[in-house]
């Protein structure tokens, strides 16, 4: 497949529609999961020195650039979200500038500067729209965005959930969105844990991950699964298994 670099930057921020709603915004208000593998892994492929400028999209309450912020003591940061809720959560930090913006805006809003490091932790599944192209669309418009604001010898770090199957011919990631986008199933949903049911999650497994990634013009440096989810029965139904988390570092291809 080919890059996505010449294709135009929509600057149309998401719509309503897709947006997060603040119940759900609530279940992301807390301390990240993984950070002490996820910054070895970091401090193994880059130069704590060499990492100047940070830039954390979806960065939500800053509890995770924070950490990244005293581990990288000349590091500026850069926390974008577009969620004035999840802005305001963030403890202002002498090293950190907040920005309430969609990612889709980012060359608009903040067009300087290049990033030494940019993280991307579970937020691509979010960036949905109206149908599964459209959405993969998004994502890659997203990465190949991110991608062109990488500093020379940069990485980019997506930590993301995976919904592996375990089913011949069946993709958890493509059951589920169908599914969290009927609104008329939302309260069921919710009730079963989907806090985004009635607006639409985009999982994917693995190699659908490494599929959009290539497509971005990104190639992986390092990847490794942080964290395996437990046993759940709705999922199960659905035919996913293995359920985690992975973190890739990536460079420019
Ligand atoms: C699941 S939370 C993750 C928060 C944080 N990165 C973490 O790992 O704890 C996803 C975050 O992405 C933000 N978000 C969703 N769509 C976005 C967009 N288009 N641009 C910027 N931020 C977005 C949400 O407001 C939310 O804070």
């Amino acid at each position: 497949m080919g890059r996505a670099s010449a294709r135009p930057y929509s600057t149309v921020a998401v719509g309503e529609r897709h947006r997060l709603p603040p119940s759900a915004l609530e279940n992301y208000d807390q301390a990240f999961r993984d950070f002490e593998p996820y910054a070895a892994l970091l401090g193994a492929e880059v130069d704590i020195d060499e990492v100047g400028t940070i830039l954390d999209v979806g960065g939500g309450n800053g509890a995770f650039v924070d950490r990244l912020l005293a581990k990288y003591p000349a590091a500026q940061a850069w926390l974008v979200d577009d969620a004035p809720q999840m802005i305001a959560r963030n403890v202002p930090h002498d090293r950190k500038q907040t920005m309430c913006a969609s990612v889709f805006d980012l060359e608009l809003r903040l067009p300087e500067p290049r990033f030494d490091l940019i993280t991307v932790n579970v937020l691509l599944h979010h960036l949905v729209d109206d149908s599964p192209m459209e959405t993969r669309e998004r994502v890659v418009e997203c990465l190949a965005l991110l991608r062109d604001r990488l500093q020379t010898g940069g990485v980019m770090a997506i930590y993301e959930q995976f919904y592996d199957s375990f089913v011949p011919g069946i993709d958890p990631g493509e059951l589920i969105f169908g599914i969290t986008r009927l609104r008329a199933a939302a309260p069921l949903l919710r009730a079963l844990g989907f806090a985004t049911a009635g607006i639409g999650v985009a999982f994917r497994s693995r190699r659908g991950w490494l599929e959009l990634f290539a497509e971005a013009g990104l190639r992986v440096s390092v990847e490794q699964t942080l964290h395996l989810d437990r046993l759940r029965l709705s999922r199960l139904g659905l035919g996913a298994y293995p359920i985690g988390a992975h973190l890739w570092l990536l460079r420019p291809a």
